[in-house]
């Protein structure tokens, strides 16, 4: 290609061909390959076309690549199809619980903040960094188990898990997709006055009908928090969102994610409130520059155009991307209905329309999961544990296990969160799977049963 290609073109309208020849090289050479039997069938995956290679290109060319123009708009148009007031990216899931959990933390909540050595209600049987901010923080995290099929916290046992004075919060996932109890834990929650995190990264799109209204999850709480890494309902690469209804929490939300700075400011933009230089803050001399005023000792997790560039494209798509992974849930669950004395097969919770991250499975008393999980990899169908199992068995648990009752504090008996870390796994619904991948994969099950 030479300088020609560009005669007579704007800035604008060449960057936009750029683009567009982008597109075609992704339709050429990033063509979906037919499944042929034998192949191998992965749990999850980048599921995308030309508008995402177009609108990277077009990111990278403008060259902003921090926060910029793509960032804004994502952020704006995912709260409103969320449905929530808020948004701000974050360069994780594992970031945005990280965020969420310390926006909690903050001065600025005055006495509803959570303090060193207060309890967090949260489950074992799940992802590690919805716990680890609890830990790192130096709050005690309180283990609760979970139910079988449903794979969320057991509400009946929340009360047993209070304690009055010390019980500041509630964080858990949403597992698989499948909403956890949101009438139990927000009448819970508004009960003792606690915040609830809702950890939405695996839940993006699942529907609950709370009080009669049907909302997503992740906005039924105070803050919800969302994961774009590629097996997810939607990508960025690497990326996620914190979300909230409530202005305060999104101030400090945004503090903590651009280096604890008080000023609201967009990377690049000076003065934007006009009063940078009137304020007096802390103990600095009256008129200190408002830019560099840090309110919270905070982090950097902001995303780079591009990532918002492509999560753009995503959220064009994620209607139609929920409703795949649900048909794809229901003919799995069709496919292996017979199955149901030897294995737990997964029930949507009441009330709830989930958005499957993946098909849950618990093996029956004399099924041997790892043989029937080695028979499935074997076999070509990729398997996924339900995350740590039970996170206090991990060696991340091993220097805090002589301080259970100090560090963390499990309430009641774990039994569900042991049966799953022993025989439970998932296997994937995302929109990539085909009919004939998911008979493959009903097919081995079965066989890997009979073996
Ligand atoms: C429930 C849950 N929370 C948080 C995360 C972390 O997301 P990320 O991988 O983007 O850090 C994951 C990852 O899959 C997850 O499953």
């Amino acid at each position: 290609m030479d300088k020609a290609f560009f005669e007579g073109l704007s800035e604008e309208e060449a960057r936009k061909k750029i683009s567009e020849l982008a597109g075609d090289y992704c339709e050429l050479y990033h063509r979906r390959k037919e499944y042929t039997p034998g192949d191998h069938i992965s749990y999850g995956g980048r599921f995308y076309d030309r508008r995402e290679m177009e609108n990277l290109v077009d990111s990278s060319l403008e060259f902003w690549l921090t926060a910029g123009r793509y960032v804004q708009e994502f952020e704006k148009k995912f709260a409103a199809w969320l449905g929530v007031k808020y948004c701000s990216t974050v360069n994780s899931g594992s970031s945005a619980n990280l965020i969420a959990f310390m926006t909690l933390t903050s001065p600025l909540l005055k006495e509803r903040a959570v303090k060193p050595g207060d309890e967090v209600i949260t489950v074992a049987a799940g992802f590690p960094t919805t716990v680890s901010p609890i830990v790192q923080y130096g709050a005690v995290p309180v283990f609760v188990d979970v139910t079988v099929p449903g794979y969320n916290i057991d509400a009946s046992r929340l009360e047993d898990a209070f304690c009055e004075g010390k019980t500041k919060a509630v964080m858990i996932a949403h597992t698989l997709g499948n909403p956890f109890d949101l009438a139990a834990v927000t009448e819970f929650c508004e009960k003792h006055g606690l915040w609830l995190i809702e950890d939405n990264c695996d839940a993006l799109g699942s529907e609950y009908t709370l009080k009669g209204k049907k909302i997503k999850t992740g906005t039924a709480g105070h803050i919800g928090t969302s994961s774009f890494y590629p097996p997810h309902h939607m990508t960025m690469g690497e990326g996620g969102a914190v979300y909230t209804n409530d202005p305060l929490l999104h101030r400090i939300a945004r503090s903590l994610r651009d280096w604890g700075r008080d000023c609201v400011c967009e990377p690049g933009q000076d003065n934007r409130c006009g009063h940078r230089y009137d304020g007096q803050y802390g103990q600095l001399p009256a008129g200190y520059d408002h830019k560099y005023v840090y309110s919270h000792l905070g982090y950097n997790l902001k995303i780079t155009d591009m990532q918002a560039a492509v999560g753009v494209a995503q959220l064009e798509k994620i209607d139609s991307f929920t409703d795949l992974r649900r048909e794809h849930h229901a003919y799995l669950l069709k496919g292996l209905s017979d199955l149901s004395d030897k294995l737990i097969l997964p029930e949507a919770a009441k009330d709830s329309d989930p958005s499957w991250f993946g098909f849950m499975i618990c093996c029956r008393e004399g099924v041997d999961r790892t043989k029937l999980v080695r028979h499935l990899e074997d076999a070509g169908v990729q398997t996924r544990m339900l995350f740590s199992g039970n996170l206090i068995k991990h060696p991340c648990f091993d220097h805090l296990r002589d301080a259970q009752g100090v560090r963390y504090r499990v309430a009641g008996s774990l039994d569900n969160t042991d049966r799953i870390m022993q025989s439970g796994f998932w296997i994937g619904v995302y929109p990539g799977m085909t009919q004939s991948m998911m008979d493959v994969m009903i097919g081995e099950i079965h066989r890997g049963l009979q073996g």
